[in-house]
């Protein structure tokens, strides 16, 4: 039997979670989202944030730049937000247009605000096998949804297919210091099926149908973290969900899988930099 992985259930249950414990303090933490220019996904995901934020109690800000903003501009007022002591957490919404260099954005982000756990200071902590002060928000939603379903992660073999600093870089050293072997494959990867066909553990995060039935392994988890609407407007992820759906153990659906949980971690993030620095 092939159980659905319900990301919407268990992010409505850490929400629930989070809503009551900030109820009991009178002081609340505070978002700073960032977004840049028209793209008319990240305006969606930018919305949904804010909504989600402001439900639970927690304060949150959207700032909207057009697509033409200077870079100095932007960095300008990271390096505001940083000081201001009301802000606990910063998040720029990705992609940004193409004239920004998006490190030096990046890299411009208190790492004590950094609620995505981009920053060098962060990334570099849990590349080097130390706690960040916070963990990215996909990879942590997909690691909180595998321990949700008691799904063991030791000596497993783990397939990314994805190299982003979004979820594949990150989701790698998760897994493997949750002592998972870990593969990552990218768009140069040479017989991608045979190497997926090998993994008790599938995770695709590219954006466009590339995993069919025939590259699984009978029995595996596969996590999808790809969204896109097809040709018919219709949001699906990465995995061919109808046809795969018998050969999976476990699979996360699109939508209803991966997102939700991307955004119940953004807020559970914003929490723990509020508890470990306060608004400082
Ligand atoms: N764009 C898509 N996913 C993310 C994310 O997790 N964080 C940010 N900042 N931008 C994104």
């Amino acid at each position: 039997m092939t159980v659905i992985l319900d990301g919407k259930s268990l992010k409505n249950k850490i929400l629930e979670e989070i809503k009551s414990h900030l109820s009991k303090s009178n002081n609340k933490p505070t978002l700073v989202v960032i977004l840049v220019g028209e793209n008319q996904a990240s305006k969606i995901y930018v919305n949904n944030k804010k909504k989600t934020a402001e439900n639970i109690g927690i304060n949150s800000i959207v700032i909207n730049y057009p697509e033409d903003i200077e870079e100095s501009i932007l960095i300008k007022k990271i390096e505001e937000l940083n000081e201001d002591r009301t802000i606990t957490a910063i998040l720029v919404q990705l992609p940004l247009p193409e004239h920004i260099d998006k490190n030096k954005v990046i890299n411009s982000i208190s790492p004590k605000k950094d609620v995505d756990g981009f920053t060098p200071y962060n990334f570099g902590r849990l590349f080097a096998g130390e706690e960040p002060y916070v963990y990215p928000c996909t990879p942590r939603g997909i690691i909180r949804l595998l321990d949700e379903y008691k799904i063991p992660i030791e000596g497993k073999h783990a397939v990314i297919v994805g190299r982003s600093n979004i979820v594949g870089k990150p989701l790698s050293q998760m897994l493997l210091n949750r002592n998972a072997t870990v593969t990552i494959c990218h768009s140069k990867t040479k017989n991608l099926a045979e190497i997926t066909k090998t993994a008790d553990i599938l995770i695709s995060a590219v954006g466009g149908k590339i995993i069919g039935k025939n590259m699984l392994k009978s029995g595996c988890v596969v996590i999808d973290v790809g969204i896109f609407k097809d040709e018919n407007g219709k949001t699906r992820g990465d995995i061919d969900f109808e046809n795969s759906f018998s050969v999976a153990s476990y699979i996360s659906p699109v939508p209803g899988g991966v997102g939700p949980m991307t955004i119940a971690m953004l807020m559970s993030n914003t929490v723990e930099l509020f508890e470990k620095f306060g608004n400082n």
